[in-house]
């Protein structure tokens, strides 16, 4: 084999603010992983580096949801997005994180040489300021009246409501925090901007030199372009993140977007010192290939933004390519974490464990390669019956099962090759290259597609052969066949490695096959006599009801959401009427009411209920003062056991509606009736 060819391949920093689901899978981790293993097994040297993203306003943002640090949060789900991705066979050869000490030093250091090196345009401007929290306010941390839709609560960044990208400057009066709720005030502040507009004519050089880049990348740069490019600032006025190591920085940091992608370099690094390896060659050898596997939402930072701050920085070389994906939706759906619309890769394992491959199956052949596509659970099911289990777990159980009835369980020696034989054989000649060279190209659906019409190739092979009537002619024969399915089966193993890795070792295993480099399938790969396990099935059937409740799963967290959005509190759990009919409801006039000392929130009512007046205490005083309430009709439960409140006998409890606000509302008949009269 001529020499590997170096690659360093990243898979994006995601945020550790929250568990992973499908999407991210989809979009960014399952690509990069088949086309990894892909280059391993070509035994080309890569690197595989990926690792949580940690610093930033959504951290933050977090911190504050939970009501824990921000170093909590990070610590908290570092741990559980590294485990997610491990059970899932991401094969990453370091997952690290940002605020390593080596990350925050790599990131001081390429923001000093920029700086030094006059990269760096000084800019002071406007911003919100919190007087009560002493801090400047990131764009989410400012709320005010939505320019297009007047909800009073949107975001500095965006409208919740009605979608709108916005910016605080955008948002109409009254402003406030949401830290302390203060107005906020403007107040200058300096910052450190990367002077985009006047590296234009690179950028644009450097994205023209690509144009292999997929479409919807290369879409996005172009029309970012076409819209100038505008100095961007890559320091921030924000408490948590990296140090501005500049004297006249104090209380920044670097913009999370300036120091994530250079994790990339400290996490390479990481990875070498643990290796004994050079890092240097992955980044500045100009025939290292570097590859960033990235979701849409990513490009314009790893396609303009990253690449300008390496032109600048001058020792580093450029990425070759960006695959980025669109997004995966979820039941025609957008995946949503603060929905709770989404498939979390945690809770998937615990109801379908080591299911693994079905996961990564049913996300590749749907992967949102070139425009947004969708999971539903049925295709899901479908997926997993008619293909997997089908025609993969088919195929294979036949060949391993047959192995065992007709040839003692191991490989038979092959003998005379009929036309049908001849024709299999050259039909597996092509599928490595037609795999791989899929793979090379980032069109993963299609070699997926590819690998499973090898499959398909071992089931039409055993239909054409019939090694089961075949064998009441001659033993040769059927030698002859099972050697040809056997090599067929072992081929599969190797071929389906990228895309399914936990059954391509399981069936390895069965097959007693050594690693096999790529190049090296397409033919023999089992030796004549080669024990062959029984096997057993890799992939099983899914039952209806076992998809009807991820399907009900997700509603009902639709429901429970809506429910929150709106603020409706969710059912009290169901009674009979028997238990209802024991509340006995009436309708009574207030007589009196005045306030009870010590008390702002109770008054003291006397009600005429038609027979006595009875004392009642209530907790409106905030709502209704004691002159409006006399001469009111009220409803109020009259069996209710007597109770002391403040040292006062209460009987019974008059019924208030509570308003979205929180305010209370009389419930009364809507006409007067008598007093005493009955609810039912
Ligand atoms: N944290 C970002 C996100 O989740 C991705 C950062 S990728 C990197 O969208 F290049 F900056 F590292
Ligand atoms: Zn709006």
């Amino acid at each position: 084999m001529k020499n590997p060819q170096r690659y360093t391949v990243t898979a994006a920093l995601i945020y550790a603010n929250g568990p992973i689901h499908i999407g991210h899978l989809a979009g960014c981790y399952i690509p990069a992983d088949i086309y990894v293993r892909y280059l391993r097994a070509c035994g080309q040297d890569v690197v595989f580096v990926s690792g949580t993203d940690e610093h930033g306003v959504p951290i933050t943002i977090k911190a504050k949801k939970e009501g824990i640090s921000p170093q909590e949060v990070v610590d908290k789900y570092y741990k559980i997005i590294k485990e997610s991705f491990a059970d899932f066979g991401i094969s990453f050869d370091v997952y690290s994180r940002t605020s390593n000490p080596i990350h925050h030093q790599t990131s001081q250091e390429f923001f000093t040489t920029l700086y030094q090196k006059g990269h760096f345009v000084e800019q002071t401007t406007e911003q919100y300021y919190d007087e009560t929290a002493n801090q400047f306010l990131a764009d989410r941390y400012i709320v005010g009246t939505c320019p297009v839709c007047g909800n009073p609560n949107a975001y500095g960044d965006q409208c919740e409501k009605c979608g709108s990208t916005l910016s605080p400057t955008e948002l109409k009066e009254p402003l406030r925090s949401t830290l302390s709720g203060a107005t906020p005030v403007m107040r200058p502040t300096k910052n450190w901007y990367l002077p985009l507009d006047t590296m234009q004519p690179q950028i644009e050089a450097y994205v023209s030199a690509h144009p292999e880049w997929k479409t919807n990348v290369a879409g996005q740069c172009l029309s970012w372009l076409k819209e100038g490019l505008k100095p961007r600032a890559m320091t921030r006025d924000l408490e948590w993140g990296i140090e501005v190591p500049l004297p006249d920085a104090a209380g920044k940091v670097l913009y999370v977007w300036f120091d994530a992608p250079i994790g990339y370099i400290s996490m390479t690094k990481e990875w070498a010192a643990q290796t004994n390896k050079d890092w240097q060659p992955y980044w500045r050898d100009e025939n290292t290939k570097l590859v960033h596997f990235i979701g849409k939402d990513n490009i314009v930072f790893h396609c303009i933004i990253f690449p300008a701050m390496l032109m600048n920085e001058g020792s580093y070389i450029l990425a070759d390519n960006v695959p980025a994906n669109e997004f995966m939706n979820l039941e025609d759906d957008k995946i949503s974490t603060s929905r709770n619309w989404a498939v979390w890769l945690h809770e998937y394992l615990v109801e379908f464990p080591d299911k693994q491959d079905v996961l990564r199956y049913a996300l590749t052949a749907n992967m949102p390669e070139t425009k947004d596509n969708n999971f539903t659970w049925k295709d899901f099911q479908t997926k997993n019956n008619s293909e997997l289990v089908a025609i993969y777990g088919n195929f294979v159980n036949r060949a391993l099962v047959l192995t065992h009835k007709f040839c003692g369980g191991q490989v038979p020696p092959i003998g005379q090759l009929t036309d049908i034989d001849r024709a299999a054989l050259d039909a597996l000649a092509v599928f490595p290259a037609r795999i791989g060279d899929a793979i090379a190209q980032y069109h993963f659906r299609e070699a997926l597609a590819s690998m499973m019409d090898l499959a398909r190739l071992g089931n039409k092979y055993l239909a054409d052969t019939q090694p089961w009537h075949a064998i009441k002619e001659s033993q040769a024969r059927v030698d002859t066949i099972m050697h040809v399915a056997l090599q067929i089966t072992a081929n599969l193993a190797v071929l389906s490695a990228p895309f399914l890795p936990f059954t391509a070792q399981k069936l390895q295993k069965m097959l007693g096959l050594p690693a096999v480099p790529w190049h090296e399938a397409g033919g023999s790969l089992v030796e004549t006599h080669q024990p062959i396990e029984q096997g057993g099935l890799l992939f099983e059937k899914i039952e209806d009801a076992t998809i009807q409740a991820q399907i009900d799963k997700l509603q009902a967290a639709k429901r429970q959401n809506e429910l929150e959005t709106k603020k409706i509190p969710p059912l009290r759990p169901v009674v009979q009427f028997d238990d209802f009919a024991k509340l006995d409801l009436r309708v009574g006039t207030v007589v009196a009411a005045e306030r009870l000392p010590k008390s702002d929130k109770l008054l003291k009512f006397l009600i005429d209920d038609g027979f006595e007046k009875r004392t009642i205490l209530s907790g409106i005083a905030k709502h209704y003062t004691p002159e409006e309430m006399v001469g009111k009709q009220v409803t109020f439960v009259a069996n209710l056991a007597p109770r002391k409140i403040m040292g006062q006998e209460s009987n019974g409890m008059i019924l208030m509606a509570e308003d979205r606000d929180g305010s209370l509302a009389l419930v009364q008949p809507n006409k007067s009736v008598w007093d005493g009269g009955q609810v039912s």
